[in-house]
């Protein structure tokens, strides 16, 4: 049974960021319309300019009727604005949070808030620190008894496995592991979290799911969009770091896991911990073999011309960074042996679409299936985004007096069966931080098992004489043509989506 949300004060760090903008209070804001807030939540925005509540209020109503998945009502929005405030306050600056610790006490008297605390870290990593130092000093870390103080991280966490650790320390010397959320918003996709009841609570698929029966795994993640105006970050990054470390990975743990023995939220991250830990590592000369890079120059999406990578704002004209990636990789454990995962992630690509597709092997070469007449594979698919569901793609004979056949589709739509929008990832990940319920978050050894797979490949890449090729792709294509030769190498190719 899912846990429930509890009255909290949510204080957001990077109150006028972009990810507040555009996610956090947009996904409040539904949450309240659902009629799923908590009786009391106050929202604490922090950041540095000046500005009183209701200019933050009329800013967070703009960014929300922008943004927000459900049109904006008005007197919804009234009754969560007045649960919006603002607090102005560098976050290096100690007398910040004292005086943020008044007024979240305040806020317990007025609005029963009951003493529970949020930390949401929307800002950029780099200050993560300093946060965590000045919510000790001001003794906000610690809750008070028969109440609790959480925080939640958004990724980037790390860029290495280096720097993931230091976080963790930096993190766990002021929060214990239980207070910790990790984000991954791909946790919280609704179809993510679909893979888990389509796996264990139907029969058919588990005996199937093993090297005996599965010739290949692939994940894909294509997305139109280029690096937006996120280039100064993108630079630093890059798509392994930026896709791969995290969302990718994490939806292959899902698809890879052994069952955990119950739904508890260790039991779970248990068995994901298990999945990276068995994935092989790359030596440096491999990855040019298994690895390839791309970046985009310029092209066209949906009919406009839109320019290369290089030519984004914020970018260094001569700039190495990827765009795309391909891999082909291996989870060495009994259930995977020799099954190759393949994985690819691209921006401006040519259609926007996130999918997991499960390749089964063919049918034994008697009966339909000779020489002449190859019949298809039968592949499980998998729609992460858009139009959420899962299809079956078998075989059926065509109609008529000749025996022919042909590959067809049992599809399952979301919107179709259930007939209603799924919420958007934010808004389950805030309702089980606020519900205590961290098992759709990364938990500190899972994110530095999959810094320890990525680092060899970043490490590869980074050597300055005779690194692996940097190949460009255009805009609006699949992707450089060395992906589909990764693919034809193994005599197979990518899915078309
Ligand atoms: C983010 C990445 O984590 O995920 C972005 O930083 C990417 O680069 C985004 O575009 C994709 O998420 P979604 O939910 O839009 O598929």
């Amino acid at each position: 049974m899912r846990a429930v949300p509890q009255p909290c004060a949510i204080v957001i760090f990077g109150a006028t960021g972009d990810l507040t903008h555009r996610k956090l209070i947009p996904a409040l804001y539904n949450i309240a319309a659902d009629g799923e807030m908590p009786p009391a939540v106050a929202v604490v925005g922090l950041a540095r300019r000046p500005k009183t509540d209701d200019e933050y209020r009329a800013e967070m109503e703009e960014a929300t009727r922008k943004f927000s998945r459900q049109p904006v009502r008005d007197e919804i929005w009234d009754g969560f604005a007045r649960s919006l405030f603002y607090q102005c306050s560098d976050f290096g600056d100690e007398a910040g949070y004292r005086a943020l610790a008044g007024r979240l006490d305040k806020l317990d008297e007025e609005s029963g808030t009951r003493g529970n605390r949020l930390f949401y870290f929307a800002a950029s990593p780099d200050q993560f620190e300093t946060i965590v130092e000045n919510l000790n000093k001001a003794g906000l870390n610690k809750a008070r008894q028969g109440s609790w103080a959480r925080v939640i991280i958004e990724k980037p966490f790390g860029r290495d496995l280096r720097s993931a650790r230091e976080l963790n320390r930096v993190v766990r010397s002021r929060f214990s592991e239980d207070q910790t959320y990790r984000i991954d918003h791909f946790l919280g996709k609704e179809t993510a979290q679909n893979i888990l009841v389509l796996r264990f609570a139907n029969a058919i698929f588990e005996p199937l799911w093993n090297t005996r029966y599965i010739d290949q795994i692939q994940i894909t993640a294509a997305e139109t969009l280029g690096v937006e105006n996120r280039g100064g970050y993108y630079e630093t990054a890059g798509a392994l770091r930026d896709m791969v470390q995290n969302h990718l990975l994490q939806l292959l743990c899902l698809v890879g896991m052994d069952p955990p023995t119950d739904l508890r939220a260790d039991s779970i991250r248990d068995e994901k911990l298990k999945v990276v830990r068995s994935l092989r590592r790359f030596k440096a000369e491999e990855v040019r073999t298994h690895v390839v890079r791309g970046q985009y120059g310029a092209g066209t999406i949906n009919g406009k011309p839109v320019p290369a990578y290089r030519d984004e704002e914020r970018v260094d004209p001569n700039s190495q960074t990827e765009t795309y990636v391909a891999l082909r990789m291996w989870l060495d454990n009994w259930r995977w042996a020799d099954v190759p995962i393949y994985m690819r992630v691209g921006k401006r690509l040519p259609k926007s679409s996130t999918e997991i597709s499960v390749h089964f092997k063919r049918a034994p070469q008697v009966l339909f299936n000779r020489e002449t007449e190859t019949i298809e594979q039968n592949v499980l698919a998998i729609r992460i985004q858009p139009d959420e569901g899962v299809s079956l793609r078998m075989q059926a004979k065509v109609p008529g007096t000749s025996f022919r056949i042909e590959s067809v589709k049992m599809d399952f739509h979301y919107g179709t069966s259930f007939g209603k929008a799924s919420p958007e990832a934010y808004e389950r990940l805030l309702l089980d931080a606020m519900a205590g319920d961290p098992t759709l978050f990364a938990r500190g050894d899972e994110v530095e098992e999959a810094w320890a797979f990525i680092d060899p490949i970043e490490e590869a890449w980074s050597v300055k004489e005779n690194a692996p090729k940097l190949c460009t792709y255009p805009a609006g294509s699949w992707g450089p043509e060395e992906a589909d030769e990764l693919m034809a190498r193994d005599g197979r190719s990518w899915r078309r989506l």
